[in-house]
């Protein structure tokens, strides 16, 4: 499989940032592109604009979030179906931000990525482990913990990506050693296996993110089980973002 490389601008950008872009595409390798698949998840109000200016390149749009419901009295929310009505093909779940900040527990992400998948879109599920917990050794535990209760039963490896990201390593500038992102990635391949199956679990992007950087990103591209990565402050910019792209690990 090609590694994902997807972008989470978070609550950054303007209209104007929807000819990122168009930049993007423009810059785009012929290289880069046989490598990896590429996904930017700009703030809602620009998947329209970006998808059109993403329109015939070999760049994708997400959504950072959906409701659980199709519709109804829910104000300031988004269903799935409006996310791809809008443009977006992918829809990034249960980040540790909403996590933490709109206490969203991870049966919550299972019925939002339920209504991501009926609607037709591939729903990235974030999980990843407090440095507390971390220290105390628990990662893997809590890891699959995670999973397995924000995982819903219409997982496949078509519409299921897998982001494990550390907390303590998102905008933090620190990154796990890169024998503990083998450990946990291979870990969680293993949970994937015992629950959907090995054919299923094998085809299910596991992507790494929390701090990565140019700098770093061709060793943990280069690690097994990691199929690419989730990038948030060093998304921002076409330039950095195109980098860490151009370290995917070739197909
Ligand atoms: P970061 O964020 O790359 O800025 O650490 C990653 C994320 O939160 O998805």
């Amino acid at each position: 499989m090609k590694q994902l490389i997807a972008a989470n601008w978070k609550m950054h950008g303007e209209t104007h940032w929807a000819q990122k872009a168009s930049q993007l595409a423009q810059i785009l390798t012929s290289g880069t592109q046989k490598r990896a698949d590429l996904l930017i998840c700009p703030p809602a109000f620009l998947i329209p604009a970006m998808a059109e200016a993403a329109k015939d390149t070999p760049i994708m749009i997400g959504a950072q979030n959906c409701h659980d419901q199709t519709g109804g009295a829910y104000t300031g929310e988004m269903s799935a179906a409006m996310c791809g009505d809008a443009g977006a093909s992918y829809v990034i779940l249960g980040h540790s931000e909403r996590r933490e900040y709109n206490a969203e527990s991870s049966a919550h992400v299972q019925a939002k990525a339920r209504a991501a998948h009926q609607a037709g879109l591939v729903s990235i599920i974030c999980i990843g482990e407090k440095l507390s917990q971390r220290e105390e050794g628990k990662a893997e535990e809590v890891t699959a913990s995670q999973l397995h209760a924000s995982l819903p039963e219409s997982a496949t490896a078509i519409n299921t990506v897998i982001a494990y990201e550390p907390i303590w390593a998102i905008g933090t500038g620190k990154v796990p050693s890169e024998p503990d992102i083998a450990a946990i990635h291979a870990h969680l391949r293993k949970e994937l296996a015992e629950r959907l199956g090995e054919k299923t679990a094998k085809g299910i992007a596991l992507l790494y993110g929390g701090s990565v950087k140019p700098a770093n990103a061709a060793q943990i591209l280069a690690l097994p089980n990691v199929d690419g990565a989730l990038v948030g402050g060093a998304s921002l910019e076409m330039d950095s973002f195109i980098e860490i792209a151009n370290a995917a690990r070739a197909v």
